[in-house]
């Protein structure tokens, strides 16, 4: 069968990493999507360097914007950064009646009500699983699993680079500027580093749960934030001593008098298993009026995880919206094919 020819525009930590896992798993993933996902072309300003990631099969350019025009592309992926090129790259491809996957939360939380708008009227899907959590799948789960409740509040660590800084100073007495660098070396923090440790990022993507939450437009202006990066190892310690932990959390909850949206460091009982949440790890948690409270755990930042997300995207727009009826694989319907992944 065909396959969806995935245009990558980025090769760093995400793009890298959606490159090596599309790669690695390619046999499982054709499986499940009903087709082969192949990156053709990508886009990158080190053009070397995204070869030997991507490999010789892939065309490799230095214009992502050709890539969103291009005819052979049927997905784009943004993995820029930012809301200049990654914001002209989006509106391209959705011109071109290109579906999208973004890792991007700045640009959905600052330009998403104009790209759904766009996008609507181009009949073709913007996903963004990987720009909240990382490799959590929560916007799938405030989506589909949750769809039956009227939900009454989201709370979450949601920003991993803080929450690594966090635990670090708490259990080794790093120093702040010390666990940030390693964050950056790991491939944990945002090209500004400050979008991180200012609360920015966490208020991205809450803004971005909230209004899938609550069915509102994404409204990142609204959002009160504040980051850690005025904590200082005593206060830490302090918190300890009474019993609690300073975590980075985002809450977004229904009041009378309309939706909040809050991101700041908030004490919480040392017990509690949202204050065990370490290192680069997030959760979510989520309160809805049938289910009660849920909670979604796992890594928030780095290559793999966040590819994870990424390509998770990618099988189910192409197997809800590219495939020919007849050989569309079902959304939630079992697959006998699967029994190969069984050790049997
Ligand atoms: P990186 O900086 O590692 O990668 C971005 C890549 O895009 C870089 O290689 C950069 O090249 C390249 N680039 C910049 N401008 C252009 C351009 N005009 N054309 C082609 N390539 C370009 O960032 P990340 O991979 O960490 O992040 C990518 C996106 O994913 C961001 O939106 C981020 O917020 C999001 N994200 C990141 C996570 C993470 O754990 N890192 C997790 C979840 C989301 P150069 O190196 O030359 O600047
Ligand atoms: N910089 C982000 C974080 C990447 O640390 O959580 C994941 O969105």
């Amino acid at each position: 069968m065909k396959p969806i020819y995935v245009g990558l525009c980025g090769v760093g930590t995400v793009g890298g990493g959606t490159a090596t896992v599309l790669k690695r798993n390619a046999e499982e993933i054709a499986r499940r999507a009903g087709r082969p996902i192949t990156v053709k072309m990508a886009a990158s300003r080190d053009l070397a360097r995204a070869r030997e990631v991507c490999g010789s099969d892939v065309e490799i350019i230095d214009d992502a914007l050709a890539i969103a025009r291009h005819p052979d592309i049927d997905i784009v992926v943004e993995l820029i950064g930012g809301t200049t090129v990654a914001k002209d790259l989006v509106l391209t491809a959705i011109e071109h009646g290109k579906h999208v996957v973004t890792a991007n939360k700045k640009l959905i939380a600052e330009y998403g009500n104009e790209i759904f708008a766009r996008a609507q009227e181009k009949g073709v899907i913007v996903a963004f699983e990987a720009a909240v959590a990382g490799g959590i799948p929560v916007i799938k789960a405030l989506r589909e699993g949750l769809t039956a409740n009227r939900i009454e509040w989201v709370a979450g660590i949601i920003n991993g680079t803080s929450n690594f800084i966090l635990t670090e100073m708490r259990d080794k007495g790093a120093a702040f500027a010390d666990v940030l660098a390693e964050a950056q070396r790991l491939g944990y923090a945002e090209a500004d580093p400050t979008f991180d440790i200012e609360g920015h990022d966490a208020a991205h993507k809450l803004t971005i749960m909230s209004a899938i939450a609550f069915g509102i437009p994404v409204q990142f202006d609204k959002a009160y934030l504040e980051g850690i990066s005025k904590l200082q190892a005593a206060d830490i310690k302090y918190a300890q001593e009474l019993g609690y932990r300073i975590k980075l959390l985002g809450v977004t909850r229904r009041r009378d008098t309309g939706i909040e949206l809050r991101v700041a460091p908030t004490l919480i009982p040392a017990k509690r298993l949202i204050a065990n949440v370490d290192g680069v790890m997030n959760a979510v948690l989520v309160k809805g009026d049938a289910v009660g409270a849920t909670m979604y755990y796992g890594p928030g930042a780095g290559a793999e995880p966040t590819a994870s997300s990424v390509i998770a995207d990618l099988v189910d727009i192409t197997r809800l919206h590219t495939a020919d009826p007849e050989h569309r694989v079902p959304h939630l319907a079992f697959q006998p094919s699967q029994l190969a992944d069984l050790p049997i």
